[in-house]
């Protein structure tokens, strides 16, 4: 388990967290809902410590490939359609007393 103090993760905020020896980054949505990916794109690893958060998705800079909270992954097209793809690890992030546990 890692611990993070909840002031370092504002709205729209992303960090990167390591747990258990793995990377992994940790976002707070616009609403105020955190989320957890793989510190490496799926797509083609592009570091989503750099990602930027859209509502309460992260975005990643390379190709624009979005994760949502639960762990669900997919491509919004510039016409709209949104192309899903594989589902990836999340955490299981827990906050209380101003910090945020996360364990794999
Ligand atoms: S590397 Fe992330 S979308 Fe391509």
């Amino acid at each position: 388990v890692t611990e993070l103090p909840s002031a370092e993760l504002p709205p729209r905020a992303v960090v990167p967290v390591e747990v258990d020896g793995e990377e992994y980054v940790v976002w707070r949505g616009a609403t105020g809902v955190l989320g957890s990916a793989p510190r490496r794109c799926p797509h083609l690893d592009w570091d989503l410590a750099e990602a930027s958060v859209v509502e309460d998705e992260l975005v990643c800079v390379g190709h624009g490939w979005s994760f949502d909270c639960h762990g669900r992954a997919f491509k919004r097209t510039e016409s709209g359609r949104v192309d899903p793809k594989d589902d990836i690890e999340t955490l299981r992030l827990e906050e209380s007393d101003g910090f945020i546990a996360a364990a794999r």
